[in-house]
C-alpha cells in the first residue's frame, strides 16, 4: 500500500530551482533512500512535503491529499520529520523527551488523536525505544547521551508519535562507521515494523545498504531511481554524484 506519494514537485527559491518535477513514493513497510550531493535538494524536498516550504506538486499520504494544509495539519495527518541538527530537551530524560514529543491543545484535539491511533502513549513510547534500542537508556538525562544516542532518541520520538511516514534528515551525519551499521539497522526494523521511511544522506554506503529502494537527486532533478543494485551501477549517478569516487562505494555492512 502507498503511503507517501508525491508528483511532480517543484520549488523555486527566487530563481534557484531547488527542485523539479520530483516523483517519489514510500509504501508500507519501505524504507526508501534519498541521495545526492550536497545541495541536490534533499532538505528542501522533507521541507516542502511537511509542509515548511511553498511548493508545486501533489503530496498525498494513504491517499488523502495534503497538497494544501499546514505543517501541523500534515503532522496530525501522520507525516513525521526530524532535522537535521537534533533538538532534545536537556534536562529532561530519555522517555520524558519522547513523552512531551507532541502537545495537543484541547480535549477535543486529543480525541481526535485518540481516535486517528496517533498519540504518544506509553506503550508507544516503550515500542519506540526498543525498536530503536534505547530500553535500557530510558531514565538517563538527554545531557549524558553520546552524539550517536541522541540521534536514535531523535528517531524513537518521531516514532513515539505512531506516525504513517517518518522523514530522517541526515540521521547519520557525524557518526562514526559502526554507528551508522547500527543505526541503519534500527531504521530498517522501524520499517519492517510497518512504519513507512524515507532516509535522506549525502552518503550511499548506508542508503544502499539499507534502502529498498533509493531516488538520486542532483541539482533539483531525479537522475536515477530503483532498487540500491542498481542505482549503485547507475552511469549517470556514478558521474554525476560521485564523480572519480566511484570505487569508494562500498556498503557499510549494515544490510539487514
Ligand atoms: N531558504 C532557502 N532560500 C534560498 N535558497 C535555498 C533555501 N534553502 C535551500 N536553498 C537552496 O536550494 C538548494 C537545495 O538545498 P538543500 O535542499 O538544502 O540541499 P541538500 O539538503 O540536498 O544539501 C541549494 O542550492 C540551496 O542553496
Ligand atoms: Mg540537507
Amino acid at each position: 500500500m502507498t503511503v507517501l506519494s508525491v508528483r511532480g514537485m517543484s520549488v523555486n527559491f527566487g530563481g534557484v530551482q531547488a527542485l523539479s518535477n520530483v516523483d517519489i513514493e514510500v509504501g508500507e513497510g519501505q524504507l526508501v533512500g534519498l541521495i545526492g550531493p550536497n545541495g541536490a535538494g534533499k532538505t528542501t524536498f522533507i521541507d516542502a512535503i511537511s509542509g515548511f516550504v511553498r511548493c508545486r506538486g501533489r503530496v498525498e499520504l494513504s491517499g488523502r491529499d495534503l497538497s494544501r494544509l499546514p505543517a501541523h495539519a500534515r503532522a496530525r495527518r501522520g507525516l513525521a520529520r526530524t532535522w537535521q541538527s537534533i533538538e532534545l530537551f536537556d534536562d529532561l530524560t530519555v522517555w520524558e523527551n519522547l513523552a512531551v514529543a507532541v502537545e495537543h491543545t484541547s480535549v477535543l484535539e486529543q480525541l481526535r488523536e485518540m481516535f486517528r491511533g496517533r498519540v504518544v502513549t506509553p506503550v508507544a513510547c516503550q515500542k519506540a525505544l526498543e525498536t530503536l534500542g534505547l530500553s535500557d537508556h530510558a531514565q538517563r538525562l538527554a545531557t549524558e547521551l553520546s552524539h550517536a544516542e541522541r540521534k536514535l532518541v531523535g528517531v524513537a520520538r518521531a516514532l513515539a508519535a505512531q506516525p504513517r511516514l517518518i522523514c530522517l534528515d541526515e540521521p547519520a551525519a557525524g557518526l562514526d562507521t559502526t554507528q551508522r551499521a547500527d543505526l541503519g539497522r534500527r531504521l530498517r526494523a522501524m520499517a519492517d515494523g510497518g512504519t513507512a521511511t524515507l532516509l535522506v544522506d549525502h552518503d550511499m554506503g548506508l542508503v544502499l545498504s539499507v534502502c529498498d529502494h533509493v531516488v538520486v537527486l542532483d541539482f533539483g532533478k531525479v537522475i536515477a531511481a530503483g532498487p540500491p543494485e542498481a542505482v549503485r551501477q547507475n552511469p549517470a549517478v556514478v558521474t554525476a554524484y560521485l564523480g572519480g569516487a566511484a570505487a569508494e562505494v562500498v556498503p557499510t555492512g549494515a544490510g539487514s
